[in-house]
């Protein structure tokens, strides 16, 4: 039996010339390597096509090797290997058996390391199907592991119950051992809540080194990667056709208590969840959203062709995916319901959604521990995850909740200096609420809750609320 290694420039590497140099670079990965002459140009070019084997490499890099030139190309091997803009291929007997990308150094597939022990899979390796193979990943790692042979299923499933590894070849011991090398696999006598990482679930890691860049080599940021492909999402939703409620802004003894000076929001700023017997008023309904979430400004993207806008509260990429639905138990001047707010038109349209669900969600109380009065009205905020994901790559999600904290922030700040009764929720029912109010999650789902009232022992001000 015999193995071979061969080797391909990753996909997403572009090489550049400057003057005499070359400059490698994955763009929005962040890998980097410059080299001073142009000699590798023959090289590269080929390894943007074909899998080679070092030797071939090597005579690519020079025409005519000697000893000089063979250890240049060793430390421009070293180098693409080290700045991660190689893959990897291993086969067996002439058969495809597995790919690593990035490629790792060589020493790591030696199988010394693996005998006389039993092994098992690390709690944070994860498989999943692509291009007609088994991906293993890991966030422990950058390097990810095609596996093309089905010979190598009986390894993974041994592993996942820590059984014996069978002897499957050459191929399966280098796979085993670089899964231990990578951390994908450990040895069946390791505790597996080691240390620091125990405080890691499966989902907060992985989140965690995907939504960042420096622990794995998937494109992050800015990429507009469905531009030419999909229209971005529009910068307001449309409108469903339902009853449109056109809100106050804030005037009169409202508008005065906005002037209250930041010291001392900030100061008195508190989560409040008990909540006073009489209605919110929709001026102060009005002001609030006035103050913390309408377009103040919109702007034309004539590179991108899209629309942006400017709110109160900041947003990443002035791209503002969050939309809000006001469930409404009691506001003078406003039938209770559910609405979602237009922030163009500083307007609430009706939400129709699905009565029986509606009536359960506005009877849940988040606070009724705190005393038998719900909040006059509950913030249910979802996302349009595509307005976000047109523009950003691997860290959409992430972005969007930056984006929820601002927005919860803005709401506090506005609640306390209007004299209402704000607090964050931390969970919620995502899937009730969707279905309740008739929104499809997979393109709006709900990501946050706030709670507003009017908070207890307070008169009441028929125009404007309480004193
Ligand atoms: C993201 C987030 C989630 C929260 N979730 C809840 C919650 O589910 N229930 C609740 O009563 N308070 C919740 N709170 C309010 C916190 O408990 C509160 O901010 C904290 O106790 C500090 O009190 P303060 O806001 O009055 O300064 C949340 C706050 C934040 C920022």
């Amino acid at each position: 039996m015999s193995l071979s290694l061969s080797y391909q420039l990753r996909p997403e590497v572009e090489v550049q010339q400057a003057g005499k140099s070359l400059w490698l670079f994955c763009p929005l990965a962040g890998n980097l390597m410059g080299w001073n002459s142009r000699r590798p140009q023959p090289l590269l070019e080929a390894l943007r096509s074909q899998w080679l084997e070092q030797v071939e490499m090597a005579a690519l890099f020079a025409s005519a090797p000697d000893a000089a030139s063979e250890a240049l190309f060793q430390l421009f091997f070293m180098r693409l290997v080290a700045a991660r803009l190689l893959d990897l291929r291993l086969r067996e007997d002439g058969r495809d058996i597995f790919t690593v990308s990035p490629a790792p150094h060589e020493s790591l597939l030696a199988p010394e390391a693996t005998a006389g022990s039993s092994w098992r899979l690390n709690r944070f390796a994860y498989l999943r199907a692509q291009d007609g193979g088994l991906l293993l990943e890991s966030p422990l790692t950058p390097h990810r592991l095609l596996l093309h042979h089905p010979n190598l299923t009986p390894l993974v499933h041994s592993l996942a119950s820590a059984a014996e590894v069978p002897a499957a070849g050459q191929g399966a011991s280098a796979l085993l051992a670089l899964m231990l090398r990578l951390g994908m696999a450990e040895a069946d006598t390791q505790d597996q809540d080691d240390g620091p990482m125990a405080f890691w679930e499966f989902h907060d890691l992985l989140f965690h080194t995907r939504s960042l860049g420096g622990r794995h080599v998937y494109p992050v940021g800015a990429s507009y990667r469905f531009q030419g492909q999909r229209p971005s999402l529009p910068l307001i939703k449309q409108a469903s056709g339902g009853e449109v409620v056109s809100l106050p802004r804030p005037s009169g003894a409202i508008a005065a208590r906005m002037e209250t000076p930041l010291s001392r929001v900030l100061e008195s700023r508190r989560s409040l969840r008990e909540f006073d017997p009489r209605p919110m008023t929709l001026q102060e309904l009005g002001a609030f959203l006035y103050a913390s979430a309408r377009v103040q400004k919109t702007m034309r993207d004539h590179r991108h062709e899209e629309d942006l806008s400017l709110r109160p509260h900041a947003g990443g990429g002035a791209r503002h995916p969050l939309e809000i639905y006001p469930l409404v138990r009691a506001c003078q001047g406003l039938e209770a319901g559910a609405y979602r707010y237009d922030p163009l038109r500083h307007a609430l349209e009706r939400v129709q959604g699905e009565p029986a669900l509606l009536e359960e969600l506005l009877a849940q109380n988040p606070h009724i521990l705190e005393g038998p009065q719900p909040p006059q009205v509950s913030l249910c905020i979802a996302a349009r995850i595509g307005r976000t994901a047109w523009k950003y790559q691997s860290i959409a999600y992430k972005v969007i909740n930056q984006d929820l904290g601002c927005l919860y922030q803005t709401f506090y700040m506005t609640a306390t200096a209007l004299g209402l009764a704000p607090c964050a929720i931390g969970s919620l029912d995502a899937s009730l609420t969707g279905q309740a109010l008739g929104v499809d999650w997979r393109e709006e789902p709900f990501v946050g809750l706030f709670t507003l009232g009017c908070p207890p022992g307070q008169s009441t001000d028929a125009k404007g609320g309480a004193k």
